[in-house]
């Protein structure tokens, strides 16, 4: 995937500060997952991309695997593990093949971050939502985050802003433009990079389109996946969390 294979190095300046953004979520998530399944502590991350919530359940004792479409930012992934002395197997792999790519009999599954919505029709996101069911062992757990698209306007030339990160004597300006094209739109993800000792400036572009898909269809397709108890669940995660089980 160019896009993230692109963004892989400077994926973690979306984040005010990407160490206290995984253990914060690292808190949050394995709150969540011990409510829902208590004692299940194996994780297949199918998104992990550079790491994020892989890292974050590791650093509290869970065992984790992770893939991604992106073989760069897998890349980066098994750096920053090494660095962290982290012990997660990585692999380069698509979710709509997560069955085949990983087997069976997994405890929980975890797709975090808005990665879904890079499915573009609801057949893609129900055939990876069914590879997921496929993956689990009967009472294990599938964990969604996605952005709740009910509450994004609609539109052209929407600017989303991530503030500005200074890091090895540059500053880094990331933001993001959205045109929307009925339930899809088209995302460039803009990094402006400043050289603060020679004023230099090199600006990076990034393009990506998404399926602003509900909540509420998000959870349907997981019901038709075979999933039990989806719902919405309650979390002070920065984005919606989906959860469902498969049926014991
Ligand atoms: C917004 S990023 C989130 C990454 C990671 N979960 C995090 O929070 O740092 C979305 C990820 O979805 C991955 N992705 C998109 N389509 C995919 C697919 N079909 N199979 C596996 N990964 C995919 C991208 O490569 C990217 O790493």
């Amino acid at each position: 995937m160019d896009f993230y294979d692109d963004l892989a190095p400077l994926y973690h300046l979306i984040f005010p500060n990407w160490n206290d953004s995984i253990r914060l979520q690292g808190e949050q998530l394995d709150a969540l997952i011990q409510a829902e399944w208590p004692g299940h502590r194996k994780v297949l991350d199918v998104s992990c991309g550079i790491g994020t919530q892989s890292f974050a359940l590791a650093e509290r004792g869970y065992a984790v695997m992770g893939s991604d479409l992106s073989a760069k930012e897998i890349e980066r992934a098994r750096h920053e593990a090494e660095l962290r002395k982290l012990n997660i197997a990585f692999t380069v792999g698509d979710m709509r093949a997560a069955h085949e790519v990983h087997g069976d009999g997994h405890e929980l599954v975890i797709s975090c971050d808005n990665a879904l919505p890079h499915l573009l029709t609801d057949e893609d996101l129900l055939l990876a939502l069914q590879q997921f069911f496929s993956c689990l062992r009967p009472g294990g757990g599938c964990l969604i985050s996605v952005r709740d698209y009910a509450k994004e306007a609609r539109g052209g030339n929407l600017v989303k802003h991530y503030g500005a990160r200074v890091e090895d004597g540059k500053r880094y300006v990331p933001f993001q433009v959205w045109n929307f094209d009925g339930e899809h739109y088209d995302l460039a993800f803009f990094v402006v990079e400043e050289n603060l000792s020679t004023g230099q400036v090199k600006t990076r572009v990034m393009r990506s389109r998404y399926y602003a898909v509900s909540v509420a269809r998000l959870c349907e397709l997981m019901r038709a996946a075979g999933f039990k108890n989806v719902k919405q669940a309650k979390s002070p995660y920065y984005q919606p969390i989906l959860v469902g089980t498969r049926p014991a």
